[in-house]
């Protein structure tokens, strides 16, 4: 259908959705939009355009899709006069994006890449956002190169990524925050002039603040802009006021859609799909890579220990292999060790032992990396042939392989998110499973 916005309004579209300018020209988030171009708004979200001039778009709605149109500017004052006092900023600068889930920073990213472009500045853009990542897939740390304007940032190129393996930056903050110094320093290696984080939407709390506390005191961003939300984050801004960054408070816009976790959830599946397009099943060498992560499997059986371990248990095991600091034995599918067994193995070994059953990698994430650990995708385990000494991966992934992370994130073999810890990850005792 065809939509005439007159100069001045605001038409907010709700996805999924098609967009194309027919005539006139608009703006969204600080992009400008010509004749011709055309758009995608993704189910889930929705997009500001507003009308420079007198406008006409052609709108393809899909199911659940609609629109509205408004008098104001979606763009709050307190974005653009933040934006402002940034870009008059000589230098390289940091820009860090803090607020409670659905309060816009992804678009205030948006926004401040698009003003930074026009201003002639050197963008990246740097997503610390796990679960609702818009650069790289869900459980990644991305880094983006933005050499054009953007409407969303889910179209951006992902230039490099440190995988992290979790949706959600609860237990993994040392990583996160290490992630995000690492390629904050690529860019600026590389030239970037304006290097934006965002952040994940994890505010509310003690723990909460402490996180966001060491992250900002740790990045050092030159500006650390904060989503206020319904004006609850008081606690987090006065903890950020000890830390050597100017701090700048801005709006939430009125217009926001939120999200609710099922919403959040489809949008995560439909972003490992993206990034495993075309993926087949590679067979890897144990022997050829490193696995480290939530599974840490080197291939090389200890055949000594395995026999008397097979003593110990009364039964055969999968595979077995020794270091310095644990065991770690696989055990048949189904099959449990009893406390005694534990006890005794425990007591002969004095070392760490993690039992681990035949078929419990199946379906966990992983990132591939090359030589000096560059990223090169994600994958789902398939399977390990222990007996073969191989790993089945489903991947797009066809460059050399060095080292695979093993995640904590699981999916079905269509791509479903299941909501499963790998019991492994408990150091320092035997874990019967
Ligand atoms: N000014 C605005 N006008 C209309 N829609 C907006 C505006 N700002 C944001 N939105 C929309 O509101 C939704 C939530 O905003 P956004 O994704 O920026 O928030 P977020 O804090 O990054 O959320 P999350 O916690 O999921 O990462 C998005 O669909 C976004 O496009
Ligand atoms: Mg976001």
């Amino acid at each position: 259908m065809r939509q005439e916005i007159k100069k001045g309004k605001t038409i907010l579209i709700d996805g999924p959705a098609c967009v194309a300018l027919q005539f006139g020209s608009m703006r969204s988030f600080g992009a400008l939009i010509k004749a011709g171009d055309h758009f995608v708004v993704r189910w889930g979200k929705r997009i500001p355009f507003e009308a420079i001039e007198d406008s006409q778009i052609e709108i393809l709605l899909g199911n659940s899709a609609s629109f509205s149109i408004i008098d104001e500017d979606p763009i709050p004052q307190s974005w653009k006069d933040a934006a402002n006092r940034i870009l008059a900023t000589d230098g390289s600068i940091t820009v860090a994006v803090l607020g409670g889930v659905d309060s816009g920073k992804t678009s205030f990213c948006t926004y401040l890449v698009n003003i930074g472009l026009n201003g002639g500045r050197s963008v990246a853009l740097v997503d610390g956002d796990l679960g609702q990542s818009d650069v790289g897939p869900p459980g990644t740390l991305g880094l983006s190169f933005v050499r054009r304007s953007v409407i969303d940032l889910v179209n951006l190129p992902l230039d490099d990524a440190v995988f992290i393996g979790n949706t959600s930056p609860y237990n993994v903050i040392d990583k996160i925050i290490s992630g995000l110094l690492k390629l904050k320093c690529e860019a600026e290696k590389k030239g970037s002039n304006l290097i934006i984080v965002n952040t994940d939407g994890w505010v509310d709390g003690a723990e909460a603040i402490k996180y966001k506390y060491q992250l900002i005191s740790s990045l050092k961003p030159k500006f650390t802009v904060v989503l206020q939300g319904d004006g609850s984050l008081n606690p987090l801004i006065n903890s950020l006021m000890n830390v050597e960054t100017h701090l700048l408070a801005v709006e939430t816009p009125k217009n926001v859609k939120k999200r609710d976790r099922e919403m959040r959830r489809i949008i995560r599946e439909t972003l490992y799909k993206r990034y495993l397009k075309d993926a087949k099943v590679r067979t890897i060498p144990l022997s050829w890579i490193k696995m480290y992560g939530n599974l840490e499997i080197s291939g090389r059986v200890d055949q000594t220990l395995k026999r008397r371990l097979e003593e110990i248990i009364g039964n055969k095991l999968v595979y077995c292999e020794s270091s310095q600091s644990s065991i770690i034995l696989v055990l048949k599918e189904g099959l449990l060790l009893s406390e005694d067994e534990k006890l005794k193995i425990a007591s002969e070994f004095n070392r760490p032992v993690r039992v681990i059953c035949e078929g419990e990698e199946r379906g966990l994430l992983v990132s591939l990396e090359g030589s000096e650990g560059k990223f090169l995708g994600i994958g789902i385990i398939n399977s390990i042939e222990y007996d073969r000494g191989i790993l089945k991966v489903y991947t797009n992934v066809d460059e050399t392989v060095s080292r695979v992370c093993v995640g904590q994130i699981r999916l079905s073999e269509k791509g479903s998110e299941i909501e499963a810890h790998l019991k492994v990850v408990s150091k320092g005792s035997i874990g019967g499973t």
